[in-house]
C-alpha cells in the first residue's frame, strides 16, 4: 500500500534538500511509512552474490542477505580479506552457507575465468549485487588498459551480468546496481569514456561512471524484463564506511555526526533483492522508494548517446 499523501510530500522534500534525505536522518524518518521489512528466513533458499563485499555496505549487505536465510557468495579481490570475512560471517550467524569469490571486478579477463568456474558451481542465482566501488585520486588503467572507474563500475558488472544471466532464475531473480547520488550532478557522456582527455579528477570519474551504471542497470532491466528478472539501481545515501575515509577524507570528517550506518546503507538493497518491487521508467531507487534519475534541469537522456554508450561498452567487454 502506497504512503499516504503527507509522507509522499515530506519524503520527496528530503529527497530534493539532499542533506536531511542522504543523511542519517532520511532512514530515521522514512522508516515511519516505507513498505515492510522482509519477513525473517524469507530468503530461505535462495543464494545470493555480493561484489565488494570485504567492506563497508558490501559487508552489512551479506549479513543481512544471511540474517533472511540466503545462502551468500561473498565476492572480494583480496583472498585473505575475502577468507576472513567468511569465517567472521560464519561466526555471527552459525549454520548459515557462506562462499568466498575471489575476482577483480575491474580485470575483465578474471571476470571471465571466474564466471566460467562459478557457473560450472552454481546454476540458480537468486541476487547478483554490483556493489563493489572505488574513487581512485589519480588517473590508472587495469590490465586490458581501461580506466579503473569505468572498468571497476561499468565494463566488469557488465560483463558478469551477461556471463551469468543464464544462472539467474526467471520470475525470482534481481539485479542491482550501487550507484552514488553523486551520479545527479553528472550527465551520460558517449565521448572520452576512459577518461583520457582534460586534467582527470577522481570524483568526476566517480560520478560519470555511477550515472553510466544507472543507464546500463535500465538496459538491463529492458533486457531481462521477458525473463520476469527485475534489475536496479540505487544509491546509498552518505554512509560511515572505511571507503568515505579513505577516498573523501574531509567530507567523512565534516559530515561524521551525520553518516548513516552501513546497515542502513545497504538496506535498500537488500529489500528490494528481498522483495523484488516492480520498478519502472529507469529503476533507480533510494530508502526504499523509487527516485527520478535526472533532475529537473536534465530531464532523461539523450537516446542517441545512450545507443553510442551501450555499444561502447559492448564492444570493451567482447
Ligand atoms: N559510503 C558512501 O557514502 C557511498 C555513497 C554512495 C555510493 N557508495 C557506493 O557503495 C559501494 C560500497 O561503498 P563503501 O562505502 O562500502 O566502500 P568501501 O568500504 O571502500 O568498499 C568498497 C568495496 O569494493 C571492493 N572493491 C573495490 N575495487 C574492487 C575490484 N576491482 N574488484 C573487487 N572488489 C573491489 C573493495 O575491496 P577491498 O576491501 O579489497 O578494498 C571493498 O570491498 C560502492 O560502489 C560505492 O561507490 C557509497
Amino acid at each position: 500500500m502506497p504512503a499516504p499523501l503527507p509522507a509522499r510530500l515530506l519524503d520527496a522534500v528530503l529527497d530534493r534538500l539532499v542533506v536531511p534525505g542522504y543523511s542519517r536522518l532520511g532512514p530515521a524518518v522514512r522508516r515511519r511509512w516505507w513498505p515492510a521489512d522482509p519477513a525473517p528466513g524469507s530468503m530461505t533458499g535462495t543464494r545470493v552474490l555480493v561484489t565488494g563485499a570485504t567492506s563497508g555496505i558490501g559487508e552489512a549487505m551479506a549479513g543481512a542477505f544471511l540474517a533472511l536465510g540466503a545462502t551468500v557468495h561473498v565476492l572480494g579481490r583480496s583472498r585473505s580479506k575475502t577468507e576472513d570475512l567468511v569465517a567472521q560471517l560464519h561466526r555471527n550467524h552459525p549454520g548459515a552457507e557462506v562462499v568466498a569469490e575471489v575476482c577483480d571486478v575491474g580485470d575483465l579477463d578474471a571476470v571471465r575465468a571466474w564466471a566460467a568456474g562459478f557457473t560450472d558451481r552454481v546454476d540458480a542465482l537468486h541476487g547478483l549485487v554490483h556493489n563493489a566501488g572505488a574513487l581512485p585520486p589519480e588517473r590508472s588503467e587495469t590490465a586490458q588498459g581501461h580506466e579503473l572507474t569505468y572498468a571497476v563500475h561499468v565494463l566488469g558488472p557488465h560483463l558478469m551480468t551477461r556471463l551469468l544471466a543464464d544462472t539467474l532464475v526467471d520470475h525470482a531473480a534481481s539485479v542491482v546496481w550501487m550507484s552514488s547520488g553523486g551520479m545527479y550532478g553528472a550527465t551520460l557522456r558517449d565521448d572520452d569514456l576512459e577518461f583520457r582527455t582534460g586534467e582527470y579528477s577522481g570524483v568526476r570519474a566517480y560520478a560519470r561512471t555511477k550515472r553510466m551504471q544507472v543507464v546500463l542497470a535500465a538496459e538491463w532491466a529492458r533486457r531481462l524484463a521477458p525473463r520476469g528478472i527485475r534489475v536496479t539501481s540505487t544509491h546509498p545515501g552518505w554512509v560511515a564506511t572505511a571507503g568515505v575515509t579513505a577516498s573523501i577524507p574531509g567530507f567523512g570528517k565534516a559530515m561524521r555526526p551525520l553518516l548513516r550506518t552501513a546497515a542502513d546503507g545497504a538496506d535498500t538493497t537488500v529489500w528490494l533483492v528481498a522483495t523484488r518491487p516492480v520498478s519502472t521508467g529507469e529503476h533507480f531507487w533510494h530508502d526504499r522508494a523509487q527516485r527520478p534519475s535526472t533532475l529537473g534541469w536534465e530531464r532523461g537522456q539523450d537516446p542517441a548517446a545512450v545507443q553510442r554508450f551501450l555499444a561502447a561498452v559492448a564492444g570493451a567487454t567482447g
